[in-house]
């Protein structure tokens, strides 16, 4: 098989895998981190077959899925690559980039792949600009979270535990965690990309606080 043909039956597999997903991770965000990993891809050093086979497997593996259980997407992602006639160490790079995508692994340590810091970065983007707003208030509300609450400030500092447990308004998960996205780019590309994005969420939240104090 070619390398369209590949991609085309892993889009039908994610797309078919996400069908019975719960909502907020869609379909529509692993197309979007798919096609922002092709576009850093094409300015980057990497292999695109394993960055488009990375983008599109991302989030199969995410243990939200799976009770906490943090093998099985790898194992499904494995299962799948093996029925594509790739090579075993085409594989295990893709594996590893479903492995170690997630913001709470990041230790700062390990080695990262090329084709994992593109994906990663297209991953994170899709978390800020004008899509990441409509993330954020999306999952705020699926959670029944309140927009914005001033009685509630942002903790400058959170553990791993308190992070999940956070109930906070939506507002806050900005300050907690999509103000610094930006900062933790990995490609040129990605950090330019991130730049553009994170003014709009500054510009974003100067407009929201204006009209909350009544002043627009
Ligand atoms: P990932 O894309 O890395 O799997 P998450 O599963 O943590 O990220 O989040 C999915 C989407 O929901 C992201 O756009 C993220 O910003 C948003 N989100 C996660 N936690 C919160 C929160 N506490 N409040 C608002 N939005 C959130
Ligand atoms: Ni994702």
């Amino acid at each position: 098989m070619n390398h369209e043909m590949i991609i085309d039956e892993t889009k039908r597999f994610v797309r078919n895998w996400f069908r019975d997903a719960e909502g907020g991770h869609d379909w529509w965000h692993t197309f979007r981190v798919w096609r922002t990993a092709r576009h850093i891809g094409e300015k980057e050093d990497a292999n695109m077959l394993i960055v488009e086979l990375g983008a599109l497997l991302h989030d199969i593996a995410d243990s939200k899925f799976h009770e906490g259980d943090e093998s099985i997407g790898p194992r499904i992602a494995k299962d799948f690559l093996n029925t594509q006639g790739l090579s075993e160490e085409t594989i295990r790079e893709v594996v590893d980039i479903i492995i170690n995508i997630s913001f709470r692994k990041e230790d700062g340590e390990s080695q990262k792949s090329p084709e994992l810091k593109i994906v990663q970065d297209a991953d994170r983007l899709d978390a800020i600009g004008a899509i990441g707003v409509a993330r954020a208030f999306n999952y705020g509300g699926h959670k029944g979270r309140e927009i914005y609450n001033p009685e509630t400030k942002p903790k400058t500092s959170m553990s791993k535990e308190e992070y999940k447990k956070n109930n906070g308004p939506t507002i806050n998960h900005f300050y907690d965690k999509l103000l610094r996205l930006k900062d933790m780019m990995n490609t040129r590309t990605g950090k330019s990309i991130a730049e553009h994005r994170h003014r709009f969420m500054e510009m974003f939240l100067n407009e929201f606080f204006k009209e909350w104090e009544g002043r627009l």
